[in-house]
């Protein structure tokens, strides 16, 4: 297993899994597999956190590995559900621009492909504050999003999306179904990757579905992390980094199929999977195709992720000599973007305020806080605005182009953009 530099991180350890520890078991067929590569001790990701709270901060070894039998490349170790998804979860959806039109497009496409009946009923996990399903209940058509997330719950009611603030599960499911009847689409977006519990989801899914209804999710694609070296996409929420192949055969376990999978191009490379009951619906050419991908990438086979570790201990430790050396220089660095992913990078490579001034975030909820692990303090964009920094560190890089869209006056004022994926470079 390839270790964390741990690099000037406080917290250097990265334990070595001793030989007495017992390994861990794949979340989805219970095969045991070894970790390929290790950040370290890592906090909560959007825990974002008052001065007052430093001293009780939560640590967890974030650590991957490749499950032999069925291809699931996941975490190790998971915080427990409840210290990530509560009731000031900080992540609104609706924050990002570009993610409302995502999802309005999503919305479209699934109301004119996927729902052949009458009345039909659209169930989403992971709703948040609502930027999905508000384009059906702005219609009328039956919706309920699953959110356990009371704060972002709330946000989506308000915007007059009908929500249930629980963890879907098979239990849940059944009540939905008895409530509601037969559901047409189950949709998740940056949810399933999310929870280790898949057995209980799918046979949720099993349960609430029409024989011909849809599961239609996306998630962050491992073909894309893997080619662009994007690790800061690991981190405590995300368990699963799924592919084509592992997907499939964790739905073959409950008798279903992958119907359709399309590339999107958001949160740094996501792949949008279809699924249906076997032989329920016709298969589109696109699976095959990624099929072929997939196994010219090598992703079924533990030396591409062995090759994938060293790639990341590399790009950390460039990333952190290209910030000693603005340091030298006496350059003003700001990160941009408090992002999920940014925790891991941070912890990683051990960045904090004497690397980083401040991050700046346009999230009332992260403002006036630290980041987590390594206490950047985060700032309202009113000040990276109001006193640009000579180099902008961009954590938010998964919405990289509707940011420098807006940032041009920062590049024309001689700001810099330090990006660390694919590679790291000043732009
Ligand atoms: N779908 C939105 C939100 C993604 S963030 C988007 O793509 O922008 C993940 C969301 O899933 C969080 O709001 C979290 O509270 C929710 N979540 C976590 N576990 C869940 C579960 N078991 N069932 C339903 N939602 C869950
Ligand atoms: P995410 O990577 O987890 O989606 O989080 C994106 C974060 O970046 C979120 O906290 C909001 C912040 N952000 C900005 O501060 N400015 C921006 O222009 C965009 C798009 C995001
Ligand atoms: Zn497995």
């Amino acid at each position: 297993m390839t270790m964390t530099p741990g690099f000037r991180s406080p917290r250097k350890s990265a334990p070595n899994p001793s030989k007495d520890e017992p390994m861990p078991c794949c979340h989805i067929c219970n095969t045991p597999f070894e970790a390929f590569l290790s950040f370290g001790q890592t906090p909560i990701s959007n825990h974002f956190l008052l001065p007052q709270d430093v001293a009780d901060e939560y640590f967890f070894e974030l650590a991957v590995g490749f499950c032999p039998a069925c291809s699931m490349v996941q975490l190790t170790e998971q915080p427990d559900r409840e210290r990530m998804f509560h009731e000031n979860y900080a992540y609104f959806s609706s924050i990002s621009v570009r993610m409302a039109q995502h999802f309005e497009a999503f919305a479209a496409s699934v109301r004119q492909r996927w729902l052949d009946r009458p009345d039909p009923l659209v169930v989403e996990l992971g709703s948040n504050d609502g930027i999905m399903l508000r384009h059906f209940a702005k219609d009328g058509l039956r919706h309920l999003g699953v959110e356990p997330s009371a704060n972002v719950a709330e946000a989506g009611r308000r915007q007059g999306v009908d929500t249930v603030c629980a963890f879907f599960d098979a239990d849940l499911a059944e009540k939905i179904k008895a409530e509601k009847g037969q559901a047409d689409a189950i949709l998740a977006a940056n949810v399933m990757c999310h929870i280790p519990y898949q057995d209980s989801v799918i046979a949720g899914f099993d349960r609430l579905l029409a024989p011909r209804g849809v599961v239609i999710f996306e998630d962050p694609y491992l073909g894309d992390i893997v080619e662009r070296t994007s690790f800061d996409q690991i981190y405590d929420e995300h368990v699963f980094y799924f592919s084509l192949s592992s997907v499939s055969a964790m739905f073959a376990r409950h008798g279903m199929e992958v119907v359709d999978a399309e590339p999107q191009d958001v949160h740094g490379g996501e792949m949008r999977y279809t699924i249906a009951r076997k032989d329920a619906r016709p298969v589109h050419p696109r699976v095959a195709e990624l099929a072929r991908r997939e196994a010219a990438l090598g992703l079924a086979e533990p030396a591409t992720f062995a090759r994938f570790a060293g790639n990341v201990a590399r790009s950390g430790m460039e990333l952190v000599a290209a910030l000693a050396d603005l340091k030298r220089q006496g350059k003003r660095v700001v990160g941009y973007g408090a992002t999920s992913k940014s925790a891991t990078v941070t912890n990683y490579c051990g960045i904090g305020p004497d690397l980083v001034e401040f991050i700046s975030d346009t999230t009332p909820t992260k403002q006036g806080r630290l980041s987590p692990g390594t206490h950047i303090p985060v700032r309202p964009y009113t000040e990276f605005s109001a006193g640009p920094p000579d180099v902008a560190l961009l954590f938010a890089w998964n919405h990289g182009a509707e940011i420098m869209a807006k940032e041009q006056a920062f590049r024309q004022g001689g700001g810099k953009w330090l990006v660390y994926v694919p590679k790291v470079e000043i732009l």
